[in-house]
């Protein structure tokens, strides 16, 4: 296993048996390659009959499936005790990049109605200071299919450096469909100033179903370190 991996692993283990609520009914599984170990050690407790889980995603529904947990929907539980979730970077006050694997929408829904939501990630995701000095691809940005010219223009317009129609490259001619079939944006913003109001500023564009900034959600990150040591913020 690479020392990236180990330190994902390690998170994550560490984050589920320091949080994990004994009384859980309700627990949503984000998206990712780190969330991959939030639900297998999930899939390890005794009681894993006694809640259900809810998915962000695609892969995080095959993710609780394969690791033997109850599969539920937001619809059905719209009140989650607690969430765990990857994140592309994150600032010392818990905002968050999301969206670097276009699960940003469903990740916001799960966490927006989690009692507690709880950060997994590796030594990488960590900023200096401001948003978008680690994560430099941009902000991801989920928008109604065909507002997409018209959003990049006005991104350019609120001072994007650069705003993409997020393509599927070699795997995909054309653009990447979320799970909600959306497209997606990813805009160049720098380093971020005012997280909570580039956030509103994007989001009260026209065509704009949610951003993949996460201001103020998160309660705790676990950050694998290089040295096998997991670091916990908040
Ligand atoms: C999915 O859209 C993202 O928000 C992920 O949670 C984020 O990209 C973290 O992914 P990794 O755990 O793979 O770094």
């Amino acid at each position: 296993m690479s020392l990236v991996e180990k330190a994902k692993k390690a998170a994550a283990y560490n984050a589920v048996d320091e949080n994990f609520p004994a009384n859980a009914k309700v627990v949503g599984i984000g998206s990712g390659s780190t969330v991959v170990y939030v639900a297998e050690r999930i899939g390890q407790l005794a009681n894993k009959e006694s809640f259900v889980c809810i998915p962000t995603g695609f892969q995080s529904k095959q993710l609780i499936i394969d690791n033997g947990l109850k599969l539920g929907t937001i619809e059905q539980y719209p009140s989650l005790d607690i969430a765990f979730d990857g994140a592309d970077e994150v600032d010392s006050q818990l905002n968050l990049i999301k969206g670097g694997g276009a699960c940003l929408f469903q990740e916001k829904l799960v966490a927006s109605v989690a009692k507690e939501f709880v950060v997994v990630a590796d030594y990488r995701k960590k900023s200096p200071s401001n948003l978008g000095i680690q994560w430099t691809q941009g902000v991801p940005i989920e928008i109604v299919p065909n507002s997409y010219a018209t959003v990049l223009k006005s991104l350019y317009a609120l001072g994007a450096k650069n705003a993409q129609l997020r393509q599927g490259g070699s795997a995909k001619a054309g653009p990447i469909i979320t799970d909600n079939n959306n497209f997606l944006i990813d805009a160049d913003f720098g380093a971020i100033e005012n997280v909570a109001q580039l956030h509103q500023q994007i989001k009260a564009l026209v065509g704009v179903v949610e951003t993949g900034l996460f201001v103020g959600m998160a309660k705790k990150a676990y950050f694998g370190e290089e040295s096998g040591e997991v670091l916990v913020w908040g």
